[in-house]
This record gives C-alpha cells, sequence and structure tokens, in this order.
C-alpha cells in the first residue's frame, strides 16, 4: 500500500477541479481496503469515478481513498437470466458494452453514464426510462469502523429517485466493493418508451431495435445534448428535478401552463430543473470559467479554470433566481466537499 502525499485531485473528479488531497492511497482489491481503513486518520473520503462530486477545497485532513478494484464474475446463469458481480472500480460504461458483447440485457439504456460501478447505486444511477434499481440484486460492502464485509439487499438499499440508504441514513458508513446485476440472456425487456429514444431509432430506421441499437440511440442523444467529461467539465446533472406536492403543482401549473411536468404518484409531480433553469435565462451563460451547458441546462461545466467553489457559486445563484422566479426549490443531485 503505497500513500503518496500532495496529488492533484484534477484527473480524479470528471468535473477537472484542481484541488489537492494531501494524503492519497489507492485500493485494488477488497483486502486493501479492510487494511487501508484501519490506518489513523481523522477520516476516510472515498472517491469511485470522482462523476458525482464537487470540489471546492483541498482535502488536508482525511486520507483520499481511491477505490479502483477491478473485475467481473459471472456468479449463476440459467436460460433466462445471468447473475453477473462487478467490481466497483469497474467503468460503468465499458462495463454497459461488455453486457451488451455478451447479450445480456438491462443496462442498455444507461450507456455513457460517466463513473464506476461501486458508485451507481449510491445515488440509484438512471437514464432513459431506466434505473440501476431495475437490475439491481444485491451489493458487497466494507464497514468503514469495524472492517466487515456486509452485503445489501435490494431492500437494503432502500432506492429512490436519484436516493438510496448509501446517501441517508447510512452515508459514509460503508464502501460499495461490488455490485451484483441480475440480467437477461434472451427476451430481454427493452425500454424504448422514452420519446427521444423512440424519434433516434425512428431516425436509424430501425423498427426492432437489439440490445446494442438502444445503446447506440442512447449514445447518439447524450453526445447531442451532455457534453463529454474528457473535453468540458461537468458531473452530468447537477440539481434534482424537483418533485413537488399536487398543491404546489397547482398553483405553479396556472402560472406557467407551458411548463413540462411528470405525475410521479397520485400527490407528487416531478418538474424538469432543466427547463426552470433554462426559463430563469441561465442557459449557455458563461460566468468566467464556470457555466450553464447550450445543450441542456441542468449541466454546469467548467471551461478550464473554474475553482470548485466558482461552480457552487454559481449553482447558488442559479438556485436562487430559480426560486425567486418559480418558487420551486431546486437542490443539488451532486455531492459537494
Ligand atoms: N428541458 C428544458 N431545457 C433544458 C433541459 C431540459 O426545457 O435545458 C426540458 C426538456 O425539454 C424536457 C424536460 O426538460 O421537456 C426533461 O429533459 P431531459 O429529457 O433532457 O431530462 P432531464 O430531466 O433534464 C434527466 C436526468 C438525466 C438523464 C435524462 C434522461 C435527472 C436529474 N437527470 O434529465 O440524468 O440523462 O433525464 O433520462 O434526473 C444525470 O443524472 O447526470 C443525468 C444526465
Amino acid at each position: 500500500m503505497n500513500i503518496r502525499h500532495n496529488i492533484s485531485l484534477k484527473n480524479y473528479n470528471t468535473f477537472g477541479i484542481d484541488v489537492f488531497a494531501k494524503h492519497f492511497v489507492e485500493a485494488t482489491s477488497v483486502s486493501d481496503l479492510q487494511n487501508i481503513i484501519k490506518l489513523d486518520y481523522p477520516e476516510k473520503f472515498l472517491l469511485g469515478g470522482g462523476s458525482n462530486m464537487l470540489l471546492t477545497k483541498s482535502i488536508d485532513e482525511a486520507l483520499v481513498v481511491h477505490v479502483n478494484i477491478k473485475g467481473k464474475e459471472i456468479i449463476d446463469k440459467d436460460d433466462d437470466s445471468v447473475y453477473i458481480k462487478a467490481y466497483a472500480g469497474e467503468n460503468w460504461h465499458k462495463f454497459i458494452l461488455w453486457c451488451i458483447s455478451q447479450n445480456y440485457g438491462g443496462l442498455e439504456n444507461m450507456s455513457l453514464i460517466p463513473g464506476n460501478v461501486g458508485t451507481a447505486p449510491i445515488q440509484n444511477i438512471g437514464a432513459y426510462g431506466r434505473e440501476l434499481k431495475d437490475n439491481f440484486v444485491s451489493c458487497e460492502t466494507i464497514e468503514i469502523a469495524t472492517g466487515k464485509i456486509k452485503l445489501f439487499t435490494k431492500e437494503d438499499c432502500n432506492f429512490g429517485y436519484r436516493n438510496s440508504v448509501f446517501k441517508t441514513n447510512l452515508k459514509g458508513q460503508f464502501i460499495i466493493t461490488s455490485v451484483t446485476f441480475k440480467l437477461t440472456r434472451k427476451n430481454h425487456i427493452t425500454n424504448t418508451s422514452y420519446g427521444a429514444i423512440e424519434a433516434e431509432l425512428a431516425s436509424m430506421n430501425i423498427e426492432k431495435p437489439t440490445l446494442y441499437d438502444i445503446s447506440n440511440a442512447v449514445i447518439a442523444i447524450r453526445q447531442s445534448k451532455l457534453p463529454d467529461p474528457k473535453v468540458l467539465g461537468n458531473c452530468g446533472s447537477f440539481f434534482k428535478n424537483p418533485v413537488v406536492s399536487n398543491s404546489v403543482f397547482k398553483k405553479f401549473k396556472l402560472n406557467f401552463p407551458e411548463a413540462p411536468s411528470y405525475p410521479v404518484s397520485e400527490t407528487e409531480t416531478k418538474i424538469p430543473a432543466g427547463w426552470l433553469i433554462e426559463q430563469a435565462g441561465f442557459k449557455g451563460k458563461r460566468f468566467g470559467d464556470a457555466g450553464v451547458h447550450k445543450n441542456q441546462a441542468l449541466v454546469l461545466v467548467n471551461y478550464g479554470k473554474a475553482t470548485g467553489q466558482d461552480i457552487w457559486n454559481l449553482a447558488m445563484t442559479i438556485k436562487s433566481v430559480v426560486f425567486e422566479k418559480f418558487g420551486i426549490e431546486i437542490n443539488p443531485e451532486v455531492n459537494i466537499y
């Protein structure tokens, strides 16, 4: 185990924010991690793909632990399905491409989401009508306080919209080391009902899409709307779409009848934050090196030299202008340090 000092985290977070870790270590196996958590530091700061994190300052006290455990195993198989255990450090998109190449179905709508397998359950990642929880079976973790291995079933994880027990009740207490998925081997349950996917498949002249076709359609849509973090630093959606009660929604709809919305239950409705931010006049705007993406207002971007604080200040300005204009509160989806 090699503890390094004063390491720039610029290449470890997709926003490309240049802050430093005073103490940094990489874990490439579960036993590595078990040893690392025994080390005497006031705190351990876990870093996976760094795709859902805004770093506003250097990390001086905590030991930054880059979880980079690679590998995948088929743990069970029958005629219809396969159970695959993927380790935390596997790149999410590469893992999906491998699944598709094996004709294992279920994750294709979530192609090209940045980040790693091990952090995907924390916020129950999702896109185009599918969420991680739809194919999730369990995940293996290490409890930081005891070093013990603990298995979380789907029920234990208490998944919600961009949420799980790892973001709420048990925040910061467990490190996810692997995730087990159940995927289909035939009779794939594809979901192409999300408008943009249907249109993309139609433009590709595809009537009966394969897993590969769906993945390609999703990749094309994402590439047309969402910036590639390798080119323009970003963390995908910066804010969550607000979910409001019917009474709040009614008032809102009276004033803004043209706003898109999606019912989430009998009592609540989701309003796209991207629409609110665009209507508040921020889409495509740049403030120094921090900005709002020109094709998707929900995405904040770093044009190169923005600090985490610059991005945070912009986010808070957007939040307050949106609240003034619409009376609706929007909150970050990304983790802030
Ligand atoms: N909209 C605007 N202006 C914008 C962006 C969106 O008016 O600048 C409107 C669109 O016209 C549409 C609605 O808002 O009516 C929804 O837009 P979109 O389909 O692009 O999805 P989203 O709600 O903005 C969510 C996820 C994305 C995911 C897409 C597709 C959240 C916070 N974001 O975005 O996830 O890719 O749906 O499923 O739920 C991510 O989490 O990082 C992410 C990119």
